[in-house]
């Protein structure tokens, strides 16, 4: 009996958590903003600055995915942050090649900011 109740007000607490790991993301988001400004930057610059930024951005959308806030959502959250991630992780592999393609690295650049608007559009308030 005790137990049961015990338990009840176990599951009470992913709530509390949800509210709490809202300012994690937005600490979070404004680290990716951060990192796809200097990226940009990067694009004319140095193969291995370019190369890291892509490398910084993936993994804050990496990490993004597995935070509580992100995983508390489904479908289309989790979607637009797996695409993001994707996207990121092509812009390092673009960025780290031997001949560097302009083009293919403005054009991962022009989808990652659509991106980016999309699912603010959707979800930002
Ligand atoms: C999966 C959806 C999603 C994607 C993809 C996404 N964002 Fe966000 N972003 C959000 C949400 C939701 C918020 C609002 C968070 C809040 O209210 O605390 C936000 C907030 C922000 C903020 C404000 C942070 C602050 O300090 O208040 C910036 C800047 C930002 N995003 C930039 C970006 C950039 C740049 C990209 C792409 C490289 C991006 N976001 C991709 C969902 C997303």
């Amino acid at each position: 009996m005790r137990n049961a109740k015990k338990r009840t007000e176990n599951e009470k607490l992913p709530e509390l958590k949800s509210t709490a790991a809202v300012p994690v993301f937005t600490k979070r988001m404004a680290a990716i903003s951060r990192s796809f400004e200097k990226l940009k930057k990067a694009a004319d610059g140095l193969a291995r600055q370019r190369s890291y930024s892509a490398l910084l951005l993936s993994d804050d959308f990496r990490e993004l995915e597995r935070s509580p806030f992100a995983t508390q959502h489904g479908g289309d959250f989790r979607a637009f942050l797996e695409f993001s991630t994707k996207l990121s992780a092509q812009l390092h592999q673009t960025s780290k090649a031997a001949s560097f393609d302009a083009k293919k690295f403005g054009d991962l650049m022009k989808e990652l900011a659509q991106n980016c608007t999309r699912c603010h559009e959707q979800f930002r308030n």
